[in-house]
């Protein structure tokens, strides 16, 4: 299994470390098959001890140059960070990322070398018109994406179910898991309100190789308690 805890704009510097710190002991006593990789917010991109993986949320596609407000490859390369996420609704929804931004970031990384966590998610309306209307939004996702590139992870997150504390259903999960199997080879990760009480439930379904984990992860016991079950 693969636990990803994606931060969003939550936790400080110091409050990441410190968090990093406690997470060290869950690490020494986690399965050694698990990997855990954590999307800290940019300002505590830093290196931490323990076996784990440190990610950034976003970044710019560039190696560095004019980009006000962005981070580029050699903000991540200080740190060592080889781990991205692309595709987050948030920044497809809020902040207007087209498929085609998401794919020329999603090229960029690959072609320098980066784990890349993909995210795809319909919204509800689309959700409510039905399995069709579901797998066309999210194939369209897919579009400009290398499927094949050797490091793909793929999280699928619907939407309405992002912060909102109602999971999808697991037979929601894996009938959209299987479709996604269809196309995809890579570890395939369910994120939108994981947490305790349905992680067990959640990993038990066919085709989920991990979750990606938000509010559920921001507090180092809850998100320890998941990776220790
Ligand atoms: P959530 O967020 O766990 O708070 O639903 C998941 C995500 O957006 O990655």
């Amino acid at each position: 299994m693969i636990f990803a805890a994606n931060f969003k704009t939550n936790h400080t510097r110091s409050s990441t470390r410190a968090y990093m710190e406690q997470l060290a002991q869950t690490l020494a006593s986690k399965r050694p098959e698990d990997r855990v990789l954590v999307f800290p917010p940019a300002t505590a991109l830093d290196r931490y001890d323990g076996d784990v993986t440190i990610g950034a949320q976003n970044a710019y596609p560039v190696h560095k140059g004019a980009v006000t407000g962005e981070i580029g490859l050699e903000q991540l390369e200080e740190f060592g960070i080889k781990t991205i996420l692309i595709g987050h609704s948030e920044r497809r929804e809020l902040l207007g990322e087209s498929q085609e931004t998401v794919a020329k970031k999603f090229a960029f990384f690959k072609e320098n070398g980066f784990e890349i966590v993909y995210c795809i998610g319909e919204p509800l309306e689309v959700r409510e018109a039905g399995d069709d209307a579901v797998k066309t939004y999210l194939f369209a996702e897919f579009e400009g994406i290398d499927l094949s590139y050797e490091k793909l992870i793929v999280a699928y997150e619907p939407i309405w179910a992002i912060g909102t504390g109602r999971s999808a259903e697991s037979e929601e999960i894996a009938a959209t898991h299987g479709l996604l199997r269809t196309k995809l080879s890579c570890p395939l990760l369910y994120g939108g309100s994981v947490k305790p009480a349905n992680i067990s439930e959640i990993a038990a379904i066919g085709n989920v190789d991990g979750v990606l984990v938000g509010s559920a992860a921001l507090d180092v016991e809850s998100f320890s308690e998941m990776i220790l079950k």
